[in-house]
């Protein structure tokens, strides 16, 4: 690990999870016109979130990390953009006025192309065909022309990616995420639900508070933090010709940065110590996360941790658990112990999805109830264990789905063929990730409860 990094030292590394371009010439041309291409995020940007997830290493806010499992060039549109984002928004608005708690808002948008697959081909009524990789590779439709990886696919998905940030800055920054909005965020598809009218009774509550801050002076006007909000993105780095492509020098520090997203991941299935992602993503200095499944050892969280972040420095690193809502409570303080004993700087961060994934039927889903357990859970154990449940990470659509099955406006298991329009794994509605936010701010509230608890002891 100790030798020299380049952009493309990966190169030399084994590596799983990349597809083998049958059209190699056209793969060299069109990194070369990537590399040519500006960067979609700047690194001061990416500075500026990792000092933010600094701050939720240290307890002092808390991560909320969503978009889709896999973005796609068909679904494509302003209003599915505009709709996730606002779902974001309305989270972000429980978690930080229901908890107090600044929330560091990061979408996995404008570049979440890339899936790994559990197996690389894909059997249909006695046919096999290589399996569908994200719409950065190759099609989804199965057909034997769909599936050959096509490197051209990189150039819309940077373009894509370049509108939807586009839009996404514009929203944030534009007036559109302006507080005194939060009425008009909410989606038709909430409005009369449970979650919508406890949202709805929030936003209430927040005007009040507009009003009475207005009134000693503090406006959209006077007061940025009001009219605007910072928005990251990120993805998972697992294309790499594609990242490296976009990983420039920063021009004010010398350093290396990943400019594809704001905030990059490593997989759980391309985690391996000496293989070629790892070795990618320790020579960037973006904010990088890795997953951390129910087999993670020991062993392997401290050599990735060795390898990703030798200064410890803090807000480089998040790990995102996915344990399952059946193994989390077995698996994860350990996890923890070992990091507390070892002193690291961390960020943890649940991802509920990934590992309470079923088939029903012709259909892959998700209950809603495994996901809210996995959640539920992880706040137990850093509760016990003394320590912050720093954020979640979680798939969902500002569409009215019916990907995943249960939530207080139950999607049932014979309904999931109603609305089921996912290209890779079965997301939250906007009703089911409301939900997931009042759950999240409450169990924040009693985090903080037990932390003013202990400093009040502390004092005696
Ligand atoms: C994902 O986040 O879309 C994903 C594939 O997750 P994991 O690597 O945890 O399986
Ligand atoms: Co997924």
């Amino acid at each position: 690990m100790a030798a020299a990094w380049t952009p493309e030292s990966w190169r030399s590394k084994p590596i799983v999870q990349v597809p083998t371009y049958p059209d190699q010439a056209k793969l060299a041309e069109v990194e070369q016109t990537l590399a040519k291409f500006p960067p979609l995020v700047f690194a001061g940007e990416a500075r500026r979130l990792k000092a933010s997830l600094a701050d939720v290493a240290e307890g002092k806010a808390f991560l909320l990390q969503g978009g889709d499992c896999a973005e796609s060039f068909f679904e494509f549109s302003a209003n599915n953009i505009r709709d996730t984002f606002r779902v974001l928004l309305q989270m972000a608005v429980v978690l930080t006025y229901g908890a107090a708690m600044p929330v560091v808002k990061v979408g996995r948008m404008a570049g979440q192309f890339a899936k790994p697959r559990s197996a690389d081909t894909e059997v249909i009524d006695g046919v096999e065909l290589p399996s569908y990789r994200g719409d950065i590779i190759n099609g989804s439709e199965f057909t034997p022309e769909a599936r050959i990886p096509a490197p051209e696919r990189m150039l819309s998905a940077y373009n894509q990616s370049a509108a939807t940030l586009n839009l996404l800055r514009a929203f944030a920054q534009g007036g559109y995420a302006d507080l005194h909005k939060v009425h008009q965020w909410t989606l038709g598809c909430v409005t009369g639900s449970l979650q919508g009218k406890l949202y709805e009774d929030l936003c209430n509550r927040l005007s009040e508070t507009l009003a009475f801050m207005e009134a000693c002076g503090l406006t959209s006007e006077t007061t940025p933090q009001i009219r605007e909000t910072d928005f990251f993105t990120s993805h998972e780095a697992l294309l790499l010709p594609y990242e490296q492509a976009l990983t420039r020098v920063d021009s004010t520090t010398g350093d290396w940065y990943d400019c594809s997203a704001h905030f990059l991941w490593i997989g759980e299935r391309t985690r391996q110590l000496d293989a070629g992602h790892v070795e990618f993503l320790r020579g960037v200095k973006n904010p990088i996360g890795f997953k951390a499944g129910p087999g993670m050892t020991g062993d392997e969280l401290l050599g990735l941790l060795d390898a990703l972040n030798p200064e410890n420095e803090p807000g480089r690193i998040t790990i995102i658990t996915r344990m399952g809502a059946e193994k989390i409570e077995e698996k994860l303080p350990n996890l923890i112990r070992i990091i507390e004993r070892e002193g690291r700087k961390v960020v943890w961060s649940c991802d509920p999805m990934h590992a309470n994934t079923v088939k029903a039927g012709n259909y892959k889903t998700r209950e809603f109830d495994r996901i809210l357990a996995e959640v539920r859970a992880f706040f137990a154990v850093h509760k016990a264990e003394g320590t912050h449940a720093g954020g979640v990470h979680f798939e969902m659509t500002g569409q009215d789905v019916t990907e995943c099955v249960g939530g207080t406006r139950a999607v049932t298991e014979a309904r999931l063929g109603d609305r089921y329009h996912t290209h890779c794994d079965p997301r939250l509605n906007a009703n089911q990730a409301l939900e997931l936010a009042f759950l999240i701010a409450d169990a924040l509230k009693g985090e903080r409860a037990q932390a003013r608890a202990k400093a009040k002891a502390s004092a005696r």
